[in-house]
């Protein structure tokens, strides 16, 4: 087993570049949401990305109550008033702007950002050390 000298940081990989999802114009506010894979604390997990309120917002596809996913259809997240994300286990609400809890059994969580942005009329998620690309031949289709 490898030792580091107490004054020296562990290795860390460098952070990936940013990852294109799709066309600005692929998602139509508080439409269907792209999924997509990635590599979350090393275990494979998906994510997804939608425009609510003309920005685009971007979350680990993941539960705060339990570590299930969100949509009860692909890329669907919204309730039927497009104003909450919804999960469809047990219902829990959360505000869609910036994924705090609003209802349910999630408590005073949150939802687990995605850092995302928009330029040259596209759609970039960016990779952080916790949450990483998911290898080429483990990306399905976006849905
Ligand atoms: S798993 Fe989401 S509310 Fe229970």
């Amino acid at each position: 087993m490898p030792e580091f000298p107490m004054s020296s940081p562990l290795p860390v990989a460098p952070a990936a570049p940013p990852q294109r999802l799709c066309a600005s114009t692929d998602l139509a506010e508080k439409g269907l949401a792209i999924v997509f894979d990635v590599i979350h604390y090393r275990e494979p997990a998906r994510a997804f990305a939608m425009r609510f309120d003309g920005k685009v917002v971007c979350y680990l596809n993941r539960c705060v109550h339990v570590p299930t996913e969100l949509d009860w259809q692909p890329g669907e997240f919204l309730d039927s008033g497009k104003e909450f994300i919804l999960c469809s286990i047990h219902g829990a609400a959360y505000d869609p702007g910036n994924g705090r809890c609003i209802g349910g059994p999630c408590g005073s969580g949150k939802l687990t950002l995605i850092p995302a942005e928009e330029r040259d009329g596209a759609v970039w998620w960016l990779p952080t050390a916790a949450t990483r690309p998911a290898p080429p031949s483990a990306t399905p289709s976006v849905v």
